[in-house]
């Protein structure tokens, strides 16, 4: 899979060279590459934003510079993956559509992603037309119903999201079966030995006793209506 990412702060990407995705990078699973929106601002201050036309409050990214980059980073991405290869354009915003486990398990399954970092009030609309002209697929997408000063910390949960997904990437793929939100419910409680356990209060804590059991129907039932009692106590909206 291939992965570009256009941002003003390519050093907010770092840790996806660490854990998962770094090994994912080094096994060849995965190719990352950040690209400096200034590259793409040929002023001598390498200007990307001004102000809003029409007034308002703070700044508003040019198109300019985000077009040109967005044109390059494709042709770019062709060089490697062939002339007919089409990268899934992501906008991290607030006013997307929620990115959510489902999301992730589509996007895994892309070839090529590039996600473009906003900046500021936003981008200038007429980005998404030029793109929407030249046949361009774009998705606009948010990880919650809260405002963060940028795409970058958004771009870093999405691909840990989607990159552990990609085939090969976590070495146990059961792990992903039984986890919160891969069945629409989130996951039930863990134990590990000892079976008994004194916590430093003095206080002896045993692991459930069906646990102990090894039968494995019982053991599946439990976990089930754990499941399902958690979310319907933490997250009553996914069962709706
Ligand atoms: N950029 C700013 N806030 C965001 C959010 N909640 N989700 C995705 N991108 C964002």
């Amino acid at each position: 899979m291939r992965i570009d990412v256009v941002t003003l702060f390519g050093e907010y990407l770092a840790p996806l060279e660490l854990s998962l995705i770094g090994k994912a990078r080094r096994d060849g699973l995965l190719g990352l590459h950040v690209h400096d929106l200034r590259d793409f601002a040929h002023d001598r201050h390498r200007t990307v934003d001004d102000t809003p036309v029409g007034g308002g409050a703070g700044m508003v990214m040019k198109p300019g510079p985000w077009a040109e980059a967005l044109d390059a980073v494709v042709a770019a991405g062709r060089a490697e993956l062939g002339e007919g290869a089409e990268p899934l354009i992501v906008f991290p915003n607030p006013a997307g559509t929620p990115f959510a486990q489902a999301t992730a398990h589509a996007w895994s399954e892309r070839p090529w992603i590039v996600f473009a970092c906003g900046r500021y009030e936003g981008i200038d609309e007429r980005v998404y037309e030029h793109l929407a002209d030249a046949g361009r697929e774009v998705a606009l997408a948010s990880l919650g119903d809260y405002v963060l000063n940028g795409g970058e910390v958004a771009v870093l949960a999405m691909t840990e999201a989607i990159v552990r997904l990609v085939p090969g990437v976590v070495g146990n793929a059961a792990s992903l079966v039984e986890e919160s939100h891969s069945d629409g419910l989130l996951e039930y409680p863990l134990y590990t030995k000892p079976a008994s356990w004194t916590a430093p209060d003095g206080t002896v804590r045993d692991v459930p006793e069906v646990l102990l059991s090894g039968n494995h129907e019982r053991i599946a039932a439990w976990r089930a209506e754990q499941s399902l009692a958690r979310t319907r106590e933490r997250r009553p909206d996914l069962l709706a």
